[in-house]
């Protein structure tokens, strides 16, 4: 489908977004593995977190929709049932991840096929430390799915020191600790998102080796019930919408405020963004509050590499922000980048090139300067919903609108983006 967008004069008004995807999929998981029934309060309704559901509806657990939530019946540990068929993770590489650091501990053999772009992502990164800790785990030569995974006897602890920045893979082997008797230990030098310490109060330490977070079977999820804030990811679509429009402000409610994804916020901040923050609670471990946003004029900022992990998924709108801001727009040390739903670096330079701005692709990141031609053009999603997002944002901003080819994909993390962009346009 290709959407067309017009530029837009104004944003005005009040937004409440879809549960944040990463707190879902581990809602779900830890739901699913407790005993007993949990509750999940504002659970989105996205692909991805589908995916989730379904591959725990494959292995017998049960979900019922109500008005108050998401009851799920979660099995409890060593009960659940061997799926027959390949459990299915659709687009989501999270899903894969953390479901492998829980399948290696079944007592039961099984598969985890996805999409195209899926099948073409990294799975080494999960398979090298699973089978550390002992299980049997394979994926393609090719470093891809399928992953097979074979029953073993038993999970063994182990000391992780994550060679990528990365919180699937820190997730992965934390899940896979929790089924071990040992103390399992993941160290990373900059800390990437830390949902799965805060959701399971796992213990983790600011040492001179870097972060190290722990888990143990003592850690093993029991039912409870969870409260899903706003997606912090899907916000800064509109937050980059509302600052570069000017007369503009946006109040985003219940935004999940976790201090390993507002880095983007910070960096706005730098750029020169009026961004605020009212409201604060805490559910289950996990910040949020509502974020109020102005119209503002913005500056680029050196990005430090020790924010990169924190600022990952952000980095496609980030660069949006940039083109509008006085200096040009450098990122650098992003290579994990390329490794994404698609090749981000890639999508991004080649879609601001439409824009004929100078544009310099490097094997780790970019650099973008003004200033833009009157152009309006018709940008590739690439199949890749923050890719898709960004560049709407970026048509209603530009003077005489933009397209996007392969729109439907926003569904993968936010199904009602255009209903929400309806909503505080002007
Ligand atoms: C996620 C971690 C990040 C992020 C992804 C969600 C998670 O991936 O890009 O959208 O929920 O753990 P990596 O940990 O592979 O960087």
């Amino acid at each position: 489908m290709v959407q067309e967008f017009e530029k837009i004069s104004s944003v005005q008004g009040e937004l409440e977004l879809p549960g944040d995807k990463s707190i879902s999929h581990r809602a779900v998981m830890f739901a699913s593995m407790a005993e007993g029934e949990s509750r999940i309060i504002n659970l989105p309704n996205s692909e991805d977190v589908k995916s989730t559901k379904e591959c725990f509806e494959a292995l017998g657990v049960e979900f019922d929709e109500t008005k108050e939530g998401l009851i799920v019946r979660g099995k409890g540990a060593g009960n659940f049932t061997e799926p027959f068929k390949p459990l299915y993770a659709g687009n989501s590489g999270t899903t894969t991840r953390l479901m492998s650091g829980f399948l290696i501990a079944q007592n039961f053999k099984s598969i985890i096929t996805g999409d195209s772009s899926l099948s073409q992502r990294p799975m080494k990164r999960v398979v090298t430390p699973l089978t550390a800790m002992g299980g049997s785990i394979t994926c393609s030569n090719n470093d891809t799915l399928p992953i097979l995974i074979k029953p073993v006897e038993k999970i063994n602890a182990i000391e992780y020191n994550l060679p990528v920045p990365s919180a699937q893979i820190k997730s992965a082997v934390l899940i896979a600790g929790l089924h071990s008797k040992g103390i399992t230990s993941v160290i990373e030098k900059f800390q990437s998102r830390n949902h799965t310490e805060k959701m399971l109060d796992l213990k983790v330490e600011k040492t001179e080796k870097g972060i190290i977070s722990y888990s143990s079977q003592v850690k093993y999820p029991i039912a409870k019930e969870y409260f899903i804030p706003s997606d912090i990811s899907t916000a800064a679509f509109f937050i980059v919408l509302t600052l570069l429009s000017k007369n503009s402000s946006l109040l985003i409610k219940n935004v999940s405020l976790n201090e390993t994804r507002t880095g983007y916020i910070e960096v706005l901040k730098k750029m020169g963004a009026d961004i605020s923050v009212e409201n604060m609670g805490e559910k289950a471990g996990e910040e949020f509050g509502d974020v109020f946003v102005k119209y503002s004029s913005l500056t680029n900022v050196s990005i430090p590499d020790e924010i990169i992990p924190n600022i990952i998924d952000e980095i496609p709108i980030l660069a949006v922000a940039g083109i509008f801001a006085d200096g040009n727009f450098e990122i650098r040390n992003v290579s994990e980048l390329r490794k994404k739903e698609t090749d981000r670096i890639k999508a991004v330079c080649e879609n601001l090139k439409l824009l004929q701005l100078n544009v310099e692709e490097f094997q780790d990141g970019f650099c973008v300067s003004g200033p833009s031609n009157d152009v309006k053009p018709e940008f590739q999603s690439y199949g890749d919903h923050r890719i898709a997002m960004a560049f709407g944002i970026l048509a209603m901003l530009l003077p005489h609108g933009g397209k996007i080819k392969g729109f439907e994909c926003v569904k993968i993390s936010n199904p009602r983006f255009l209903q929400q962009v309806k909503k505080v346009i002007k």
